[in-house]
């Protein structure tokens, strides 16, 4: 919605960042100790960050002064597209202590080849129901202000979302390229789903750390570790941290902090998309993901 998005192998970009990402795309060079936290806009990346974030780094940092340190994710948790950033504040991610965390919205099959040539590096997408992912996108859009004209009804945004045009979109090619990939390599690639994060955040954080490899200990779990973790990186935490609560993200996007928690609940899209709009989606993600196994709850503990 306001954006050109252009389509490169069958993917849809930003049109004025397409050359960006691919010069990007043959350069970065990925170390064995690097952590992706791969994910599609709108699907949860922020708490994906301070949840890797924390456990990685746990030990180096006083729970007490943790919250300062990673409490603005967007920049202890950089992008891995470089170009997203605006001059002048593009983090240096070569200088950034190991194991870096870094974020990304790259399809599984565009991601830098020198990612999966290092055997021990880590991948960790988080999925997240289209009918929110489509929802929260919606609002993100209208807060920020990106839609230079935005239509004041939902036909052409959701028609656009059905037909796959969205930044790394198609949506179901994402999640379907992350999901393929984590079956053939479970060790490479961790599939995490928004709606089960919601359900057992303790459990995620156990999983988390394992797959990292950075496992809770036995005395660290009796410390109550996993729960501390948990409610660090809580939608109310991370909220109202102070500096969440004001400023924006020096990207190219010129985008709030606080827009980046607006309501963190499974199957809100029931106060914005009408139920034969919904009914259509839900539709066309079942006959997406077909055979694949994957399945995304889209009413969550709401119904
Ligand atoms: P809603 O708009 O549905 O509230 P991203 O970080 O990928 O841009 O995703 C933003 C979405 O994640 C927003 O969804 C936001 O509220 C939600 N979110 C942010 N932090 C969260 C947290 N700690 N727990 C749960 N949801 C969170």
């Amino acid at each position: 919605e306001g954006e050109l998005l252009a389509n490169y192998q069958g993917i849809w970009f930003v049109a004025d960042l397409l050359r960006a990402t691919l010069t990007f795309q043959k350069h970065f060079k990925a170390n064995d100790s690097d952590i992706f936290l791969a994910t599609m806009a709108k699907s949860g990346t922020t708490w994906l960050k301070a949840l890797a974030f924390s456990i990685v780094n746990r030990n180096n940092h006083s729970v007490d002064e943790s919250p300062l340190l990673f409490s603005n994710p967007h920049y202890l948790v950089p992008f891995l597209e470089m170009h997203l950033y605006k001059d002048g504040n593009i983090p240096d991610i070569d200088a950034m202590p190991c194991p870096r965390i870094l974020a990304t919205h790259l399809p599984y099959q565009l991601l830098p080849s020198t990612i999966l040539d290092c055997s021990n590096s880590r991948i960790i997408y988080l999925c997240r129901n289209p009918l929110d992912v489509f929802t929260s996108t919606r609002h993100f859009v209208l807060q920020n202000g990106f839609a230079s004209r935005p239509s004041a009804s939902l036909d052409v945004p959701f028609e656009t979302f059905c037909q796959g045009i969205y930044p790394y979109g198609p949506f179901w090619d994402h999640c379907l390229g992350y999901w393929n990939a984590s079956l053939k390599d479970p060790q490479k690639v961790l599939f995490l789903k928004y709606e089960d994060l919601k359900k057992d955040i303790n459990s995620s954080v156990k999983k988390i750390a394992d797959f990292l490899g950075y496992p809770l200990s036995a005395e660290e779990e009796e410390a109550g570790l996993v729960e501390e973790i948990a409610t660090l990186c809580s939608f109310e935490n991370l909220m109202n941290l102070n500096c969440n609560k004001e400023g924006e993200i020096q990207t190219v996007f010129r985008a709030k902090h606080n827009s980046f928690f607006r309501k963190g609940e499974v199957g809100d899209w029931v106060n914005l998309v009408p139920p034969s709009m919904a009914n259509r989606l839900e539709k066309l993600m079942q006959e997406k993901f077909g055979e694949s196994g994957l399945t995304l709850d889209i009413h969550g503990n709401s119904v």
